[in-house]
């Protein structure tokens, strides 16, 4: 069963796990029809007015009986708990020879970084046919890190590292989801798992320059941490225009001029009221406690790109 028609199916855990799933199904299901045949067939026979016998019911305390019936159900859930169990400890232990990726989850994004260097926010690239062995981590509160194409729903606990993997079977594009609630960006902390070719893989990881990273996460994180909110050309409220800053002389409030360079444009963001620009008012909140290193280096990365376009 590698598609079902209601939730792609796209690693071997879950072509396991349905076929899992669709045996237990078929099981329950075949109690549940005998439990109703049973009951519809004695209401009909038993029926008030009906002539059936009601007394010496014959045989049902027969000991074959009761060894019977029990050692078959016996024999049923320790089949199903063999079959369940080895399936999740076959899912426990990563492969040799998996690929590694880290991935951070933090609220509200999922970042990951390869073993090249490589890093994406948002989104995780895989190849497909072979097993990835992921290093989960939180930065603050427990997340879960959940692929339902995959069928992998694994917690993300903050001060330790998890292991999950999986291999994907089918080349396509898989949502990523958090699956603990985790504060109220919670149901906006999703993402993507992008399953490529390997040799597609092998040319996409090649291309992740750091700096082009870089610049993609800090594009996301522009938008996610709220700063095209103000800083966007067209926005409503009043500051300033990040186009083309990088390199420029900033006029600022107190007279002074200054640089925008990276230290600048690092430090505005840390603490914002130090250098206001002249025309500006002091409004924009310190991202000191929002913001890690990585992110920080990611913004200014975008920012100077910013400049680069412009000029
Ligand atoms: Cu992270 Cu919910």
């Amino acid at each position: 069963m590698t598609q079902s028609h209601w939730l792609a199916s796209a690693s071997t855990q879950a072509e396991s796990f349905d076929r899992l799933f669709l045996g237990l199904s078929i099981f329950s299901g075949l109690i549940i029809l005998l439990v109703a045949a049973l009951l519809i067939g004695f209401s009909i026979r038993f029926r008030s007015g009906s002539k059936a016998t009601r007394h010496n019911v014959p045989g049902l305390h027969r000991r074959e009986i009761e060894i019977g019936w029990i050692a078959a159900t016996a024999f049923a859930a320790l089949f199903i708990f063999w079959w369940a169990t080895s399936l999740n400890l076959q899912f426990q232990e990563p492969p040799d020879g998996s690929i590694e990726i880290h991935v951070t989850a933090k609220q509200w994004m999922w970042k990951a970084s390869h073993e090249n260097g490589a890093r994406e926010l948002g989104t995780l690239h895989v190849p497909v046919g072979q097993p990835v062995k992921l290093y989960l981590e939180s930065q603050d509160v427990i997340h879960s890190f959940f692929v339902p194409a995959f069928r992998l729903k694994q917690d993300v606990v903050p001060g330790r590292t998890i292991i999950a993997w999986f291999k994907a079977t089918e080349p396509g594009t898989y949502e990523l989801l958090c699956a603990e609630y985790c504060g109220t960006g919670h149901s906006r902390m999703r993402g993507e798992v992008v399953v490529m070719t390997p040799d597609d893989f092998a040319r996409w990881l090649g291309d992740q320059s750091e700096g082009s990273t870089l610049v993609a996460a800090g594009r996301d994180l522009f938008t996610s941490v709220g700063c095209s909110g103000c800083h966007a050309p067209a926005s409503a409220v009043h500051a300033p225009d990040l186009n083309g800053l990088y390199g420029r002389e900033v006029p600022l409030a107190d007279g002074r001029t200054i640089t925008a360079d990276a230290a600048y444009l690092r430090d505005s963001i840390l603490l914002p009221r130090r250098d206001v620009v002249a025309g500006y008012e002091p409004i924009m909140p310190d991202f000191a406690k929002l913001l890690d290193e990585d992110e920080v280096e990611a913004l200014v990365a975008y920012i100077r790109s910013l400049g680069d376009n412009d000029q």
